[in-house]
């Protein structure tokens, strides 16, 4: 007997659609991390800043939904034993951003994109996709990935209003977790992109932005 665990393709499916229910339905993702937003103070905004704010909390829920399903793809057809359970345990690790997010939405009286189910299959394709190609670009698209949120949360940190510390602290702490992860996949091996694909790919991420901040 081994100690490696051998799923039949009807197993795979069905863990994949419990990953995916897990990702879109509302709080079924459970944090492993406290949001760091509870040690801060709830402070009153206005109500154009509450909009706001909401806006771009729904657009970070929605990058979450993605990464979800970029590295759920990406897991599904890594070829190395190793990769796929590095993808599945950052998937994992990214479950507390989605839930973070999610809470502070619901805080602010907002709602999570209608799109998600949307994003999450597209992502879901591309990662699959890159999977299949080699586990360097498929790494090499996760580093590259995160970068391209660090950058997102960079700027929403500077149009958070500054009274909104629970906001903030959330935005933060995903800001140092996405840093360590685009690391990580260039330390396993990861291709770096050169500059036409991530033009390419932080003009796809204007549009889900657009689209994502009002529905
Ligand atoms: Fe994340
Ligand atoms: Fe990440």
């Amino acid at each position: 007997m081994t100690s490696q665990r051998h799923y039949s393709p009807a197993d795979r499916l069905l863990m994949q659609a419990d990953a995916a229910l897990r990702t879109l339905l509302p709080f079924s993702g459970q944090p492993a991390r406290p949001s760091p937003a509870v040690l801060k103070n709830e402070t009153e905004l206005s109500e154009s800043e509450t909009r706001h704010v909401a806006g771009l909390m729904r657009i970070n829920h929605t990058g979450e939904v993605c990464a979800q399903a970029l590295y759920q793809g990406q897991a599904l057809t890594a070829r190395l034993p190793q990769v796929r359970q590095a993808m599945e345990q950052a998937a994992d690790e990214e479950i507390d951003h989605l839930a973070w997010c999610e809470q502070r939405i619901r805080q602010l009286g907002s709602h999570t994109s209608v799109l998600n189910p949307l994003f999450y299959g597209l992502s879901f394709g591309i990662g699959a996709s890159a999977g299949l190609i080699s586990d360097r670009i498929s790494l090499g698209f996760v580093a590259a990935t995160e970068d391209q949120v660090c950058k997102h949360l960079d700027d929403h940190l500077s149009q958070l209003p500054a009274e909104d510390e629970k906001s903030r602290a959330i935005l933060e702490q995903m800001r140092e977790d996405e840093a360590q992860h685009s690391t990580a996949a260039i330390a396993a091996g990861g291709l770096r992109f050169p500059a036409p694909i991530k033009f390419g790919m932080s003009l796809v991420s204007k549009v889900m932005t657009k689209a994502t901040y009002r529905i």
